[in-house]
């Protein structure tokens, strides 16, 4: 994979930003999603790759465009890779105008990304201090208190993060009852994942069942990062279950790193589209919109942060068309 590429993918999730970062507050999800997609597309027909979606917006006959197979990039002679895309991590975020809405991908290497089925993954995500501390299989007191010895802090000061849903009541009981404290987010367990590598996020772990291709795209994140995500399928039903037998994936299996994300490199881009706690979301500022994007790769461990300045007079479809 060329080190350029990564360069060429903030564009990507830069666009996809913009475009859905209009529609912030206008309480249409579907419509941020849409004009996310469109914007994504259009700038992957530019890149000098040869990428193949692993993990995308549905199947063919569910979605227009980055449907699961699709061929992107200008092809010949480009890298040979799997692209994993969430061109608007965030609907329900971007429709209501709240925190930590992204437009991401990842990449790799061509056979390297799980191709992860579109349902639910229990998660347990560490920054690199915690890695090979936690097992998704022990309890959430046993982590917190192994997160605390790693981190050299007591439990009281860890911080949990979980996305806010009934089904996570008893694992908010015992972040609880062990003392630590709690980040409830509402939606956005990418951000939520990436985030407990980062120290100025205050988080240090996420627990919680969100969904598996997201947690795919985390994975890329946490390994350019050098951090760490736990995953095991949850499907909910015989159909899920039938399907995950189809493609091979065992449901008790502990899916890690290597099986999330496999060889030495990996792309990962995001760009925010709201406000977060490690990105900001996309200002318009009359004349340009302002982007804060994240770009890094694993076989160099850059991390990049990159603010855009994207003029609107130059760049007219950058402007919102009813
Ligand atoms: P969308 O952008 O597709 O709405 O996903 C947002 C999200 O919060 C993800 O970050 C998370 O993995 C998943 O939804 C959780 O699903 P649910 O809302 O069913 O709990």
């Amino acid at each position: 994979m060329e080190r350029s590429l990564s360069m060429e993918l903030v564009r990507v999730t830069e666009a996809a930003a913009i475009a859905s970062a209009r529609w912030m507050g206008r309480g249409l999800k579907n419509e941020a999603d849409d004009a996310a997609t469109s914007a994504m597309r259009r700038v992957f027909d530019t890149i000098p790759m040869q990428g193949v979606v692993v993990i995308g917006e549905g199947e063919m006959d569910e979605a227009p465009m980055l449907y699961i197979g699709e061929e992107l990039g200008l092809g010949n002679g480009g890298p040979t890779v799997d692209v994993a895309v969430d061109p608007l991590e965030g609907t329900n975020i971007v429709a209501a105008g709240g925190w930590n809405a992204l437009a991401v991908l990842a990449i790799a290497d061509r056979g390297n990304l799980l191709h992860a089925p579109d349902m639910y993954m229990n998660k347990l995500a560490v920054g690199p201090e915690s890695v090979g501390k936690v097992d998704i299989n022990a309890s959430v007191t046993d982590n917190l208190r192994a997160v605390a010895k790693a981190k050299n802090k007591d439990i009281e000061d860890v911080v949990a993060t979980i996305l806010n849903r009934p089904r996570h009541q008893k694992i908010i009981d015992e972040i609880r009852a062990s003392g630590a404290r709690i980040k409830l987010i509402n939606d956005g367990d990418v951000a939520g994942a990436i985030n407990t590598a980062f120290d100025e996020t205050g988080v240090d772990i996420l627990f919680g069942m969100g969904g598996a291709p997201e947690g795919v795209i985390a994975a890329v994140g946490l390994k350019c990062l050098g951090g760490e995500i736990q995953g095991k399928l949850v499907p909910q039903n015989e159909a899920e279950l039938e399907r995950c037998t189809k493609m091979g994936l065992n449901v008790s299996q502990v899916f890690r790193m290597e099986h999330l994300v496999k060889g030495d490199d990996a792309i990962f881009a995001a760009t925010g589209v709201t406000d977060g706690e490690l990105l900001r979301g996309v200002q318009f500022k009359g004349t340009y919109a302002e982007s804060h994007s994240l770009v890094m790769r694993a076989k160099s461990g850059t991390v990049r942060f990159v603010e855009g300045r994207h003029s609107l007079k130059k760049k007219p479809h950058l402007v919102m068309h009813d």
